[in-house]
């Protein structure tokens, strides 16, 4: 871990290829940040394996032990705590953030969740978006509240609905998006730059996007 690097803590219930790109983009340079431990609320995810091959501190923190949803949260922010863990990413974590993780970690949970919020929220969101014939889907960066998906937004990427797309193939449009995306919106907070204005986040020192940027789906004549 080099100094002053971001000490993150990423919570995973499944298959964690967002870990993995966050991994990636720590090992190329391109993200000045340590993932200091992997926490699990699913004992076989193969997001601890990942974790494991990786070098990093891989645990499984059983949900069904004592003391409720409350319990669970306190043992899985005192080893998030024990980690120095500045900076929570929600990688794939199947669980609704409670009161006790929140106050652990007050405005430093960060989710990505694969749709254009605040569009579909909740599950099966890219089946969703086909159905109610959205033309563009993608994914949101957002810090985590008390809510389903609904916290500020920090960064999103956009990809198009096709006509023969099914859940499966949008869905795999979109997770690409989000391994650029999340370590992305992860150096913006690692360098400072977010700022929240009541539910807005601004961003600090990036090219803003042309005022004519626009995608249009059908597409123009050429
Ligand atoms: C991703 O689509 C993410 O947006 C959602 O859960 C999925 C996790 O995928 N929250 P992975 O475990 O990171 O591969």
């Amino acid at each position: 871990m080099t100094a002053g690097a971001l000490t993150l803590g990423v919570l995973a219930s499944g298959r964690g290829s967002n870990l993995q790109a966050i991994l990636d983009e720590i090992a190329s340079g391109r993200l000045h940040a340590a993932v200091s431990v992997v926490v699990s609320d699913v004992g076989d995810a193969f997001a601890l394996e990942r974790a494991r091959r990786a070098g990093v501190p891989a645990v499984f923190v059983d949900p069904h032990g004592p003391g409720g949803k409350d319990g669970y949260e306190r043992r899985l922010a005192a080893v998030l705590s024990g980690h120095g863990v500045a900076l929570v990413a929600l990688a794939g974590y199947m669980r609704i953030c409670g009161p006790a993780l929140l106050a652990a970690f007050p405005g430093r949970i960060l989710n990505i969740h694969p749709s254009l919020l605040p569009a579909f929220p909740g599950l099966h969101v890219q089946r969703r978006a086909i159905e109610n014939g959205a033309r563009f889907s993608g994914c949101t960066v957002h810090f985590v509240d008390a809510g389903v998906d609904t916290g500020p937004i920090v960064a999103q990427a956009v990809v198009p609905v096709l006509d023969d797309d099914t859940e499966e193939t949008l869905a795999a449009r979109i997770l690409r998006q989000e391994h650029r995306v999340y370590p992305h919106a992860i150096r913006l907070f690692a360098e400072g730059r977010l700022r929240l204005a009541g539910r807005r986040v601004l961003v600090d020192g990036t090219d803003p996007l042309a005022d004519t940027a626009a995608i249009v789906n059908p597409a123009l004549p050429a």
